[in-house]
């Protein structure tokens, strides 16, 4: 399979997909404090995309080559968890940061995005993570237009991020969606300008950094699905669902709730 090019109806299709996503977040919020367990988000989160949104959660029982089916509805990733979180009894502590991230298939599309929580009050060098990571994200958003190719997206998140004095996860890297969650191509959050696919109208894909406080090197744990950090320092992820439009991007994970974009994004 190469990269699909959406259009009209199937463009309509995700930006819908994607809004029942970013709404999940939303409704997730006033919940996220000290004392609530994973498994209290992930059962409220289940039921709201379900019985409300008429919707799927994409992540229960996925299955990629190589993996055992995925046991939840969402992701839960907290501290030094990197990505793909398993939800549980444990409650959040005061202090602790939490990436939730949320898929739902709408009318057979995709919509795929994730946020940072912190419960209670963060130390300093958490907030720093998160408001730092979210804007390597919108760094490499904001690279997107016709032309542009995904090596100028990677190079642009790397050089924030480690400018900043963090590191970025190789591993793991955001995707083409839309009928399947993870389609063509891999974006990278790191790389060389100039280089690789170029971007067209009507692709979509997410871009979803995972950013460390310490070094990059990650460990996959024995449920065969959470990734840390090997050095156990914190890490963060921001994710949006991306347009390609005819003259620059779309983001189409947003909703009411959406933490308004940095300052250096213009309009
Ligand atoms: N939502 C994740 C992503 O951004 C993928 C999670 S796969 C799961 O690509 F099975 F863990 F849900
Ligand atoms: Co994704
Ligand atoms: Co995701």
């Amino acid at each position: 399979m190469s990269i699909t090019i959406k259009t009209g109806d199937e463009i309509d299709g995700m930006r819908q997909a994607c809004r029942l996503a970013s709404e999940v977040l939303d409704y997730l919020t006033p919940y996220v404090r000290p004392g609530v367990t994973t498994n209290e988000l992930d059962r409220l989160a289940h039921d709201y995309i379900v019985n409300v949104q008429q919707a799927i959660p994409a992540p229960l029982n996925y299955a990629p080559s190589g993996y055992k089916p995925y046991p939840k509805s969402i992701c839960t990733s907290i501290n030094h968890q990197i990505c793909h979180g398993i939800p549980n009894d444990r409650a959040l502590k005061n202090g602790d940061i939490l990436n939730i991230d949320i898929t739902v298939i709408k009318e057979g599309w995709h919509g795929d995005t994730s946020r940072m929580f912190i419960a209670g009050d963060g130390s300093i060098a958490a907030k720093r993570l998160c408001a730092l990571t979210y804007e390597a994200m919108w760094i490499g958003i904001a690279k997107v237009k016709p032309g542009a190719r995904l090596g100028d997206i990677g190079h642009a998140i790397q050089t924030f991020a480690e400018n900043a004095g963090f590191s970025v996860v190789r591993e793991f890297c955001g995707h083409g969606i839309g009928r399947r969650f993870h389609e063509e191509p891999q974006v990278l959050h790191y790389g060389r300008p100039g280089t690789l696919e170029e971007l067209r109208p009507g692709m979509i894909f997410t871009i979803e950094p995972m950013i460390n406080a310490g070094r990059r090197e990650i460990k996959q744990l024995p449920d065969g699905w959470t990734v840390v950090t090997k050095d156990h320092s914190l890490s963060a992820q921001w994710e949006h669902t991306v347009l390609v439009t005819d003259d620059g991007y779309e983001v189409l994970t947003l909703s009411a709730g959406s933490p308004p974009p940095p300052a250096f994004i213009a309009g």
